[in-house]
Order: C-alpha cells, then sequence, then structure tokens
C-alpha cells in the first residue's frame, strides 16, 4: 500500500492527515499558534510557528501509525492564502508574516488601482486590488519598511515557506499564486506588465507550478526533522480553498461548496474564467488544472464564534474540558435553545472588515437589537445566524453570475455542527450535503499529491474514486420564510452604517 500525506496550514493551526492511496485517513495531528493583533485590524504569524508545527505534526502521524517512510510515496500542503513571508538573502525570515486577515493596506489598494487602472487590474489578476491579498502587503512594507524590503530576495506565500523549508525550492501554484495578485490569472503565469508597473522585481517570485506537479523533494535536513523519507515527493498543493474544493469533489462545473473555517467561503468551480466585474467574488485558478474558480469570502465566520467562545463562555470552556468533549458541542446545544432570529437580535460579522459583498475594510461587527430579555444562548444563535446571512449574500452574487448549485456542501470546524448546516440549507434554501471524509484540505492536497506520483490520472478521475457524499440535509418549509425576513434586516444594516464605520475608524 501506497501513503499520501496531507498538511493543511490553517490560521488557528496545522493539521497532518496520512491517507492511504485510496483516500482513507489513517492518522492525523494538529498544532496550534497564535495570530497577533498589534493594532485593530491588523493581523500577522510568526512563519517559525507554522514550520514547527509542520515538522512536529508530520513526526507525529509517522511515528503514531507506524506506517513505513518509505510507503508516503507523494505529499501535498494547503494553506491559509495571501500571507506575506519575506526572506533575506540567508533564507532568514525578515518580519512576521502579515497574513490574508490584515486590513492596514487600504492606502496601498488606491496606488495600486491607480497606477494599473481598475479595468486593466480585473484583466489581468481577474479582481480588483484587495487588502485581503499579497501585492498590496508588498507595498506596504516598501513603504512602511523600506530597510526590510531592501533586505528582501525572495517573497513566498505560507505554505510555500514550509515548502522551502521542507525541500529547499522557491516554488508556489496556481491556485494560490493567484491571490498574491501579481499573476496573469487568465494565463496562469506571473504578469510582467503588472511587475514592471508597479517595479517589483520578478527574481523575488517563486517558480509557478500546476497544483497537482511535482515541485521537489524532501532535503535530507526536513528528512531528518520529520521522520519523512526524502524520496517523499511534494507535489505543488493549493490554497485552503481550492484544496477544500478537491477535497470535497468540486472539480467540475455545477459543484459548489461553503466552508466555516477561521474565514467562510462559498466556491463554484467554473472551467471557463468568470469575473464579477464589480469584484465582490474572487476569480482564482482553481487547483485542477486549466479551470479557475469563483468564491466569496466573509472574513469572520469562524472567527465570530471562536471570538465569542474565548471572550464570553468561560463557563462551556471548563465544562466542556471537564467532560471531554468539544467546547463547541455545548454552544451549539446552547444556541439550538434560542429561536430562529435569536428573539430578534442580529449579528453582522464584520470583526475583521468585509470582503464579499462590501470590499470594506473599516466595517466592524455589530449586535443589533440587544434587549435585556436577551440570554448568552441568543447572542451564541445570533453569531451563527449572521455568519450564515453573510455567507448567504456570497451565494446571491453566485447565482447573479449563473451558478445555480443542486446541492452546497458543507466543509470546515463550522460545517461539522448540524445546527449550523440545517441553518444554511433553511438560508439558502438549498440542499446542505458532507463528504464522508471531512479532511477537506488535507484530502484536497492528498488527492493532487496522488496525482503528482502518477497513482490517477486526474484530479477529477482521484476525486471520483477517492469523495464520497452522506445524504444531503433538506431546508425546511416553514423555516426558509422565517430566516428570509430577518435576512432582509440583516442587509439593510451594512448600509445604513457604511459612513458611521469611517467616522469609528478616524477616532483616536
Ligand atoms: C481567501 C482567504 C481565506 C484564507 C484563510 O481569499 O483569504 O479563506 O485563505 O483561510
Amino acid at each position: 500500500m501506497r501513503y499520501l500525506l496531507g498538511i493543511d496550514l490553517g490560521t488557528s493551526g496545522t493539521k497532518t492527515v496520512l491517507f492511504d492511496e485510496k483516500g482513507h485517513g489513517i492518522c492525523s495531528a494538529t498544532v496550534e499558534y497564535p495570530m497577533y493583533q498589534p493594532q485593530n485590524g491588523w493581523a500577522e504569524q510568526d512563519p517559525a510557528d507554522w514550520y514547527n508545527a509542520a515538522v512536529s505534526t508530520i513526526h507525529t502521524v509517522l511515528e503514531k501509525s507506524g506506517v513505513d517512510r518509505e510507503q508516503v510515496v507523494s505529499l501535498g500542503i494547503s494553506g491559509q492564502m495571501h500571507g506575506l513571508v519575506m526572506l533575506d538573502e540567508n533564507n532568514e525570515v525578515i518580519r512576521r508574516s502579515i497574513i490574508w486577515a490584515d486590513q492596514r493596506t487600504a492606502k496601498e489598494c488606491e496606488e495600486i488601482t491607480e497606477k494599473i487602472g481598475y479595468d486593466n487590474m480585473i484583466r489581468i489578476t481577474a479582481n480588483p486590488a484587495l487588502t485581503g491579498f499579497q501585492l498590496s502587503k508588498v507595498m506596504w512594507v516598501r513603504k512602511h519598511e523600506p530597510e526590510n524590503y531592501a533586505r528582501c530576495r525572495h517573497i513566498l506565500l505560507p505554505k510555500d515557506y514550509v515548502r522551502f523549508m521542507l525541500t529547499g525550492d522557491y516554488a508556489t501554484e496556481v491556485s494560490d499564486a493567484s491571490g498574491m495578485q501579481m499573476l496573469d490569472v487568465p494565463n496562469r503565469c506571473w504578469s510582467d506588465e503588472l511587475l514592471e508597473k508597479l517595479d517589483i522585481d520578478k527574481a523575488l517570485l517563486p517558480k509557478v507550478y500546476e497544483s497537482c506537479e511535482v515541485t521537489g523533494h524532501i532535503s535530507a535536513e526536513a528528512a531528518e526533522l520529520t521522520g519523512l523519507s526524502e524520496k517523499t515527493l511534494v507535489v505543488g498543493g493549493a490554497g485552503d480553498n481550492a484544496a477544500a474544493a478537491v477535497g470535497t469533489g468540486v472539480v467540475e462545473d455545477g459543484k459548489a461548496f461553503t466552508t466555516i473555517g477561521t474565514s467562510g467561503v462559498v466556491f463554484a468551480h467554473t472551467d471557463k474564467l468568470s469575473i464579477d466585474p464589480k469584484g465582490r467574488v474572487h476569480t482564482f485558478c482553481c487547483a485542477v488544472p486549466g479551470a479557475w474558480h469563483v468564491m466569496g469570502v466573509v472574513q469572520s465566520a469562524g472567527l465570530s464564534l471562536k471570538w465569542f467562545r474565548d471572550n464570553f463562555c468561560a463557563a462551556e470552556m471548563s465544562a466542556a474540558e471537564a467532560m471531554g468533549v468539544d467546547a463547541y458541542e455545548l454552544t451549539n446545544q446552547e444556541a439550538a435553545q434560542s429561536p430562529i432570529g435569536a428573539n430578534k437580535l442580529i449579528y453582522a460579522p464584520y470583526l475583521m472588515g468585509e470582503r464579499t459583498p462590501h470590499l470594506d475594510a473599516d466595517c466592524r461587527g455589530m449586535f443589533f437589537g440587544l434587549s435585556a430579555m436577551h440570554k448568552r444562548r441568543d447572542l451564541l444563535r445570533a453569531v451563527m445566524e449572521g455568519v450564515t446571512y453573510a455567507l448567504n449574500d456570497c451565494k446571491s452574487i453566485l447565482n447573479g453570475m449563473g451558478v445555480e448549485p443542486e446541492t452546497m456542501l458543507a466543509c470546515g470546524g463550522g460545517g461539522k455542527s448540524p445546527l449550523w448546516r440545517q441553518m444554511l440549507a433553511d438560508v439558502m434554501n438549498c440542499p446542505v450535503a458532507t463528504t464522508i471524509n471531512t479532511e477537506g484540505p488535507a484530502l484536497g492536497v492528498a488527492i493532487l499529491a496522488g496525482v503528482g506520483a502518477g497513482i490517477y490520472s486526474s484530479v477529477q478521475e482521484a476525486c471520483r474514486e477517492m469523495i464520497h457524499v452522506n445524504p444531503a440535509q433538506q431546508p425546511i418549509a416553514e423555516n426558509v420564510p422565517k430566516y428570509a425576513a430577518v435576512y432582509e434586516v440583516y442587509r439593510k444594516l451594512y448600509a445604513a452604517n457604511k459612513e458611521l464605520f469611517k467616522e469609528l475608524g478616524r477616532l483616536e
């Protein structure tokens, strides 16, 4: 039997899963790490935490499973997208990574748009300049930390930094490179035009591969640290959402999934390049060679519930620890005791600004309609509903672009909650299903690793063999209009507060 390894470098932690070549999970390990917020709207992480987490989780799964390292033929890495990693001439990390959730770069986005032109930006990168994406972070460091920029010899993405540490290769692949915003997305290569206009040296950028291509193999040093064989191949891998698409079988037209991780995403595969002219949803190359995807992104999906749990649910957290269960099981039970609409309480999940549909770095979260009668269970339910409404905003835009999936696959930590899945089904008025293997991004990159190693001839063939779907949860007819009425109020909240968010941002 041959084995494949999937490493999922997320925002809250890294999870590594060992699969057999049929896609059965054998063993997994997770290590968490912090996100630093030096200012309101900023978000940074330490690349050393990512690498240490990758090394230790690989080591753990190999040891726990007892699998012979020579049988681990290939691995893939899925990564949180957009983060900026800068290396100096000795390959040392220059500064903490400014990650996807960071919103400090609104001015740089204006500058990029001015220099390249809005329409050109869409023509080349398929998206408007956005604060979440890597390019504006590069421009920010150049302007605010010129000494760091001058020392920079290599620009990498989070997962590609871990690849570099494991293999010594400076490489990326099309799905994650799309979110750097220096890639010519229609042609799947770096854009000389954009790089020249912004005066960015192409030599700083890694080589671009398709997601299932082999980019190298494990170095002697990394083999020693992780317990892997030097023969283990490393494939391109994918940005976390493109990886989750493969891991849920969303690799053909008409298929879509939604994920509730730290961020939330509604994602649809498309064989033809399709762009929202208003830039409210992103168009990126996907992990299937020659194809793309469109996706809407909610900045703070699981992050909203985690924020609420960490700050207001100490009792649930200690009870969960004593009972040996996940604290979210208890918060779910509490939320389920509040009715649809959370007793007229609405939450807007803009903790870290919002991308789809508002593209606004300044907006912030809110509870609307608080009353003295509200209990914690209402706030919990309102948080889960608010995230669901935000995901529905994403789905509505995809619907407007002609993407009408019959079933929505759900994944990510939030997708594991039957209550949240039912909310998705009722709010989106669409059946919501899960895959039997719920490893999503880790399975997705293991599948890409299987294609790279020649076990499967294509990503689609591998998915047909390895992905199996559970029966869908159907929308409950009487719930649909109840949620629709609350959603109507939710939709108006952003517009009503748009200017106030700016005023709030200007306060000292
Ligand atoms: C996608 C995005 C997030 C991150 C973190 O554009 O910013 O989904 O990939 O998960």
